[in-house]
């Protein structure tokens, strides 16, 4: 029988093998979900022999991995701002590159008293508006929207477990169906080219293409939803939108184009521009 660190050691080196970028913490998260052991307390039961369940399941886990499926979605969680979100195929696995965007949120939240209603478009698993409800200053009201009702499932069921309540939500192409007007709107939406996409789903990217693709320059969803969104802002209403680095200089002067003022780029660690806020003029 195994020790649980021959069953590591030889599961990195498949993963490895195979091309798998981080074969070892792959191979340590998946053996701590099919154990049900903490990463830490495996870690410390190295020479103890692994029970053959355990391994059954590893094993089938590790196949799932091998087969190109990402650990969030094996595990069924991803960690983000600090919460653990529920994942699967419904739903886009979150980013850390978002969080640049929450911190941004959170920072205009805590310097203007005003903002105190919100609304997450492109919801997903709700991974921002959570994030910002769990951590503001004061209580906000809030609302969220995604076109698809198979993600709204994912953050109903997110809401619930992280916030013990669920906002409003609205299923919504973009903001067309969402009601109100707000201090504050934030949104991560689709924006890959198709053909990025496309050569992405040709290798077997399990990701919902309906969260990805954004027509051919991707920026279809943001060229749509920055003009829309001036009509769901209040007077002095903020809009932070994601996009790619090399999209940031076409994404402000869509902000400019609209009418928006004080078009501000969020940088993430790394210096690129990961996020564009604006303002709605007063
Ligand atoms: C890039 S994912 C972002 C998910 C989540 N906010 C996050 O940051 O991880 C984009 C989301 O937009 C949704 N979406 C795609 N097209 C949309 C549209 N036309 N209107 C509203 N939501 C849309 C997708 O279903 C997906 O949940």
């Amino acid at each position: 029988m195994s020790t649980y660190r021959e069953l590591l050691t030889e599961a990195t080196r498949t993963l490895a093998r195979a091309g798998i970028p981080t074969p070892f913490l792959d191979a340590l998260l998946i053996l701590s979900h099919a154990s049900g052991l903490p990463k830490e307390a495996l870690l410390a039961s190295y020479p103890e022999p692994v029970p053959p369940e355990t391994r059954r399941t590893f094993e089938s886990l590790l196949a799932r991995r091998l087969a190109g499926e990402p650990v969030s979605y094996i595990r069924g969680l991803k960690e983000f701002y600090g919460l653990t979100f529920h994942v699967d195929r419904r739903v886009l696995v979150p980013r850390p590159d978002t969080e640049v965007l929450v911190d941004a949120a959170l920072t205009l939240i805590r310097r203007d008293p005003a903002i105190t209603h919100i609304h997450d478009a492109c919801t997903g698993t709700g991974c921002i508006l959570i994030a910002i409800l769990t951590h503001t200053p004061r209580p906000l009201t809030a609302s969220a929207s995604d076109v698809s009702e198979e993600a709204l499932d994912v953050f109903r069921e997110n809401a619930s477990r992280l916030l013990g309540t669920v906002p409003p939500h609205h299923r919504s192409d973009l903001l067309s169906s969402v009601p109100g007007r707000f201090h504050l709107i934030t949104a991560n939406p689709p924006y890959l080219t198709e053909e990025e996409v496309a050569v992405m789903k040709a290798s077997g990217w399990p990701e919902p293409a309906l969260a990805l693709a954004s027509g051919p320059d991707g920026l279809s969803h943001i060229r749509r939803l920055i003009p829309q969104a001036l009509d769901h802002l209040v007077p002095g209403g903020y809009l932070i939108c994601e996009h790619h680095d090399a999209q940031a200089d076409a994404v402000a002067e869509l902000y400019r184009e609209a009418g928006y003022t004080h078009v501000r780029h969020l940088p993430d660690l790394a210096g690129r521009r990961r996020a564009t806020l604006a303002r709605r003029p007063l």
